[in-house]
């Protein structure tokens, strides 16, 4: 008999709200960040950060941006209150910056809190306690009435601790604990109380945080609540509405986005989601968003790769491949028809025009990542993937044609090999299967003669020896075709033809591709040489001496 049994489970009961605004809101300006990496995020740690990483961890948040940043619990830990010392008495904390640290709302907790504080410049104290049913009836056992006594004490110990230390400028900030599960005119009624204990004003704001501790609902939900919050709370213009969302269905970055339509104006959470769990929000995937709909999130996310790098030495855990706009494969398409589409795209794309790319919704390099990284060949690639890596490596803008014809040798490869094929792969299995212009047969010396027709005159070598042969046409090539149909007896048709300057690795070079029909098979040859003549004289040798690689034959002059 399994325990698997969703009987067991409940519906979440959504708050009533008549006339919801939010799904017209559009998010067009930043929110106030916190970050509470060095908290919340630090707390859901395995092995808890060291002071070397915390200071380490902390200078990365002043320089993405971070004004606010909760930097402990230092009542809670002896490793948070020397943190929190150092930063005050090493002048660690840039004057725009606010610390903020936590502390439940205990009078002995918070009396410790203000100790961690002294001589700070700007400070915020989040006080908490836990408001929602389970835990008032099964944790704290106290009704109604005592757990608001617990909050409402708890703001009147943090206020007249403040006061006593007016050389530093204090933000109260409360969180009614587990506010998702709290039945909403509940949570309202004790913030109002806090407030009344606070008098906040409009030039003298306080934070009121409303934290979804475990996501347990729709995101659309978590944003009733804010409204519906927002709309009834008695001070709302005193306050500053905090969202602080965790990740439990998947959903925290959605839920606070939608919250913040919903009226808030701070959102809490840490870089790429840490904390307890299933993570806090993220907020580079929020911020990210943002970017990508063309509003300035108030965030310097272009160094990514030094924020991976802090986040993951700080916090011993690794950032997914595939997360959000910072894993290391979320800008690589490996499928044929992705990689095609970009391509196609990337071509037309211009610095003056938006971005319009298929598949990429920002610009890789927005985040210090490069285009080369951008399409991976593997099995699964098409020819889109195989072109454009010759073409950024190497300068190689293969035809369509050709593209059509290397594809599914890339992709054998591949298949035998295993992986991703990378470029240096490409280019010898480019030149192993079409740049065949050397053995049996090379081209020696050659004459163009231009007339009313034009004659060619080559000297072709093998291993036998060496060979003379002439023939005329409209064109260089189809005169070379001719002559080598005379001499070796084969019908040489040529399909398809393309050249270009190589401008990547060479100095005035040029390319030529050539597809022949050799005696009723297809055959593709390429040449490069710094005279096009020459180089398509070459690529057509090429053909031909896969035709008699291919069946067998020998080289005879
Ligand atoms: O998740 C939470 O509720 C918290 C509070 C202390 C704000 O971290
Ligand atoms: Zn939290």
């Amino acid at each position: 008999m399994t325990s698997f049994d969703h009987t067991k489970y409940v519906p979440f009961k959504p708050v009533a709200i008549a006339n919801r605004t939010w799904p017209d809101q559009e998010i067009t300006t930043a929110p106030i960040w916190s970050s509470v990496d060095l908290r919340d995020g630090n707390q859901a740690l395995v092995e808890p950060m060291t002071v070397e990483q915390k200071k380490q961890f902390f200078a990365l948040l002043v320089d993405v941006g971070f004004k606010e940043i909760e930097v402990g619990f230092p009542a809670a830990s002896q490793l948070d209150f020397d943190f929190v010392r150092w930063l005050i008495e090493e002048d660690q904390v840039p004057d725009d910056v606010y610390i903020q640290v936590l502390t439940q709302a205990r009078p002995e907790l918070i009396a410790r809190t203000y100790e961690s504080l002294k001589g700070a410049k700007k400070a915020i104290v989040h006080v908490y306690n836990s408001t929602s049913k389970t835990q008032r009836e099964q944790v704290f056992r106290l009704d109604k009435e005592g757990i608001k006594n617990i909050a409402v004490k708890g703001a009147q110990c943090v206020k007249e601790h403040a006061e006593k230390h007016p050389e530093t400028e204090w933000v109260f900030q409360y969180s009614p604990e587990s506010f998702t599960g709290t039945e909403t005119d509940y949570a309202i009624e004790v913030v109002d109380a806090v407030a009344d204990v606070w008098q906040p004003t409009a030039n003298n704001k306080i934070i009121i945080n409303l934290p979804a501790t475990v996501e347990v609902a729709t995101p659309n939900r978590f944003a009733d609540q804010i409204e519906y919050f927002c709309r009834n709370v008695k001070q709302r213009d005193s306050m500053i509405i905090s969202l602080h969302t965790h990740n439990d269905r998947g959903c925290g970055v959605a839920a606070a986005e939608l919250g913040l339509m919903a009226g808030a104006d701070r959102i809490e959470g840490t870089l790429l989601g840490n904390g307890e769990r299933t993570g806090n929000m993220d907020i580079v995937t929020m911020a990210m968003n943002m970017y990508s709909h063309g509003v300035d999130p108030e965030l310097m996310l272009g160094d990514m790769d030094r924020i991976i790098s802090v986040v993951q030495a700080c916090t011993l855990l690794q950032v997914h491949p595939r997360h959000p706009y910072a894993g290391e494969l979320v800008f690589t398409a490996f499928s044929g028809s992705h990689q095609d589409a970009i391509k196609k795209c990337l071509a037309n794309q211009t610095d003056d025009k938006p971005w319009d790319v298929a598949y990429l919704p920002i610009d890789p390099r927005d985040v210090g990542r490069s285009y080369q990284e951008v399409i991976r060949v593997n099995s699964q690639s098409g020819k889109g993937g195989v072109a454009y890596t010759l073409e950024q490596e190497y300068g190689l803008a293969l035809p369509r044609w050709l593209q059509v014809e290397f594809s599914p040798i890339v992709q054998q490869f591949a298949e035998q090999e295993g992986g991703v094929v990378n470029a240096k792969s490409m280019r010898n299995l480019f030149e192993s299967s079409f740049m065949t212009g050397e053995t049996p047969y090379k081209l020696g010396k050659y004459e163009h003669v231009k007339d009313d027709v034009d004659t060619v005159h080559a000297e072709i070598t093998s291993t036998s020896g060496l060979v003379k042969i002439s023939g005329t046409g409209n064109g260089a090539l189809s005169a070379f075709s001719e002559a080598l149909g005379k001499h070796f007896g084969i019908r040489v048709d040529i399909i398809q033809y393309q050249e270009h300057a190589l401008t990547v690795g060479s100095d005035s070079q040029a390319i030529a591709y050539v597809q022949a029909n050799i005696n009723g098979d297809r055959f593709n040859g390429v040449a490069i040489d710094s005279d096009i003549v020459s180089a398509s004289v070459q690529a057509l040798v090429a053909t031909v001496n896969q035709k008699i690689t291919q069946h067998n034959e020998t080289a005879v002059a």
